[in-house]
């Protein structure tokens, strides 16, 4: 199985049970959401996939290898990232923040230099132009872009290393309705395209019935949902967010 978690529990030092027991197989190539409200453990789960959170009990499983300190170096440059707060360098411009995402892969004198190969180079703008930031967009600084630009910008960092597995947290969380919608379809054609799994985490229940193949929701660290979003239905939405209807904090 391409992502497996096996029985995983994570707690923090501080007593709280982030995962709780968390079994399920995310098989290759699926649009992957895990939904629940604010504390239900969505990004401990993510961040357990490529590592910055260990499990206290239980495995990850991931492209063949088990995810734990000493896999990590082969482990991450396979996963693309994508954030709430998109996390670009502002000062950089469009192209160097995408070709920042492949650093990993280069030497340090060369990063230092900012000397990328060509080929590189060529994948980068060719992504930008993917996610709708043509030649004119290639040279502008980060922090000149609005909002869904520069989500667009980290859709197109997180494929730069042809990653197996996207996890993106709450990627559209910092962005209004309409252009969500947009931001998420980027996010579904660029998998496709590019035949990456997605992991995506997301507070609102519309946009992952809308793109996900497969939702995964949970309530204080259990899996409390797994079914395709035909089947996410009014029990569903009471088991992750209790009996108010709708997704409150
Ligand atoms: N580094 C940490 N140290 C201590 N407790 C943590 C840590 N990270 C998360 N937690 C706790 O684990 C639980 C799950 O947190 P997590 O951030 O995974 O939830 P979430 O579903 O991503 O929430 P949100 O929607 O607000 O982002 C919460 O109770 C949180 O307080
Ligand atoms: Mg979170």
């Amino acid at each position: 199985m391409f992502l497996r978690f096996i029985d995983v529990r994570k707690t923090f030092a501080a007593g709280a049970v982030a995962v709780d027991r968390v079994s399920f197989d995310v098989p290759r190539g699926q649009f992957c959401v895990v939904l629940g409200s604010s504390g239900a453990g969505k990004s401990t789960l993510l961040r357990l996939v490529n590592g910055m959170v260990e499990p206290t009990e239980g495995t990850v499983e991931f492209d063949g290898l088990t995810v734990q300190r000493k896999s990590l170096r082969r482990v991450q440059p396979r996963i693309g990232m994508v954030h709430q707060q998109f996390n670009l360098v502002p000062r950089l411009s469009v192209l160097n923040n995408v070709l920042a995402g492949a650093l990993p892969t280069i030497s340090n004198t060369r990063a230092l230099l900012g000397l990328f190969p060509e080929p590189l180079r060529r994948r980068a703008c060719h992504l930008l132009a993917e996610v709708g930031l043509g030649e004119e967009h290639l040279y502008r600084r980060a922090a000149n872009l609005s909002g869904g630009q520069q989500q667009r910008v980290a859709i197109a960092r997180a494929f730069i290393l042809e990653p197996r597995l996207v996890l993106a947290d709450e990627p559209v969380a910092s962005l209004d309705p309409e252009i969500s919608r947009v931001i998420l379809k980027l996010l579904q054609d660029e998998s496709r395209q590019h035949h990456a799994t997605v992991l995506c985490s997301l507070h609102q229940v519309e946009l992952a019935v809308e793109f996900a193949d497969r939702i995964v929701g949970m309530s204080q660290g259990r899996v409390v949902f797994d079914g395709p979003p035909a089947e996410f239905d009014e029990n569903a939405r009471r088991a992750l967010y209790g009996s108010e209807s709708g997704p409150g904090e």
